[in-house]
């Protein structure tokens, strides 16, 4: 088998840069180890840039985005018994769009499939070849057989526990990382959002995020211990917690619902540079990934393959290299901004350590910070929002 550009991974990096690829005239094939249904059923982010929906609405994709899209213009914060919305279109002139990440995914892989794009899934890509030569050669296991595909390029976009990064010869690539003593539960509830806006909230417990997905179902979080056994926890334990570190402004209360999902999301900031080697070029969680406080995972990796694809259409077009050769260094630019803000609003809104008096003080002091002063809740929402250059 051939191809321009063989791409590993159909999350929304791999599955994007397939789409604005072919929009360019570039033919890619994209290699998914899972089913089509596992990739359009895995339950994760929610939180859409405005940059992001720009992208999918201007590439083609955004019909059911816009139909069925949340736009928030604000979010709350919850801390110490106040409470305090940050008006973030008031404040940057843009907003964010609740729409889940599977859903992105299902549009995705509808429109490649419906322009004949090749989409193979549950081909296991086990190894990467000749990436230094002008032909490389990715290795995949499907239906038992060991199959081939050559292409001009590869595209690394198999996320966190991928096999592309693997593939670039030690000492080239430089960690940066950082571990976080928490993690959260996630869980999808039958139950009417009791809000129409996201809630962030730093209390004693441990922080909680109130998020939605449609007017009937809830999306919400919970700060637990890192090694945490979703089996401790029932879903009447599950509501209790979420009452204790929600409902902390009179009058206000959850609505409940049966569980539909849940489940435990370990916390990292990772950065891997370059993101770059020969011709392999890695995009989204394959060589960053961000707690998900600041709602940037997604985002980050839609953000690396709009890049990619002006790359690669510069280099097919008119033989260019020069996108190509600048990809790493101009992506990393958005990632180390993702990388502090993500770092910022994890540690401003969590429990890092136990019994720890000095670090909650600051922590309360930085809230009302943000909830008082224009020019820090200004910073806080374009951040959110999505800074259009950086
Ligand atoms: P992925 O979506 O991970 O896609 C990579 C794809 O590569 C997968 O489909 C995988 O099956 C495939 N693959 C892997 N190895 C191979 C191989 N050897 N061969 C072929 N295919 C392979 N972000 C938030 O902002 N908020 C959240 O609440 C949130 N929750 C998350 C929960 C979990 C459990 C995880 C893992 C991430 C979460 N994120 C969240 C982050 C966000 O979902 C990611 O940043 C986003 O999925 C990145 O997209 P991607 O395309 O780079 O990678
Ligand atoms: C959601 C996830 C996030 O990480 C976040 O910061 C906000 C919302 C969500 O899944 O809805």
């Amino acid at each position: 088998m051939r191809t321009q550009v063989g791409i590993v991974g159909a999350g929304p990096a791999g599955l994007m840069l397939s789409h604005l690829l072919h929009l360019r005239g570039i033919d890619s094939v994209v290699l998914e180890s899972r089913s089509r249904d596992y990739v359009e059923h895995r339950l994760r982010a929610g939180v859409l840039e405005q940059g992001s929906v720009d992208l999918l609405c201007r590439s083609g994709v955004g019909a059911r985005l816009q139909r069925e899209g949340m736009r928030h213009e604000g979010i709350e914060l919850r801390f110490a018994g106040e409470s305090h919305r940050v008006p973030m279109a008031d404040l940057t002139g843009r907003a964010i769009t609740v729409y889940g990440q599977q859903e992105v995914v299902k549009d995705l892989i509808a429109a490649r499939l419906a322009a004949g794009g090749s989409i193979l899934f549950e081909a296991d890509v086990v190894r990467l070849d000749g990436l230094d030569s002008d032909s490389p050669t990715v290795h995949f296991r499907r239906d038992g057989r060991d199959e081939e595909l050559r292409c001009d390029f590869v595209a690394g976009c198999d996320g966190f526990h991928g096999v592309s990064r693997a593939a670039v010869p030690e000492g080239v690539l430089t960690t940066y990382e950082r571990a976080y003593p928490f993690a959260w539960l996630g869980v999808l509830a039958a139950a009417p959002p009791a809000v129409d806006e996201l809630i962030y909230a730093n209390h004693e417990r441990g922080f909680a995020l109130y998020s939605m997905r449609s007017p009937e179902i809830s999306r919400l979080y919970l700060q637990v211990a890192p090694d945490e056994d979703i089996a401790e926890w029932p879903d009447e334990r599950i509501w209790a917690e979420l009452r204790a570190r929600l409902e902390t402004v009179p009058g206000w209360s959850l609505n409940e619902g049966p569980i539909l999902e849940k489940s435990i999301t370990p916390m990292r900031s990772f950065v891997v540079e370059p993101m770059q080697w020969e011709r392999l070029f890695l995009a989204g969680d394959a060589v960053h990934i961000v707690p998900p406080t600041g709602a940037k995972g997604m985002n980050l990796a839609l953000a690396d393959v709009a890049l990619l694809g002006d790359a690669f259409a510069a280099w097919y077009d008119e033989g260019h290299t020069d996108l190509l050769e600048s990809y790493s260094a101009t992506a990393l630019r958005r990632v180390w901004r993702a990388q502090h803000f993500s770092w910022w609003m994890t540690s401003m809104l969590h429990r890092l350590e136990r019994d720890d008096p000095y670090e909650t003080k600051l922590q309360t002091a930085t809230l009302r910070y943000v909830a008082t002063s224009a020019a820090y809740a200004t910073s806080l929402s374009e951040n959110y929002v999505g800074l259009p250059e950086v």
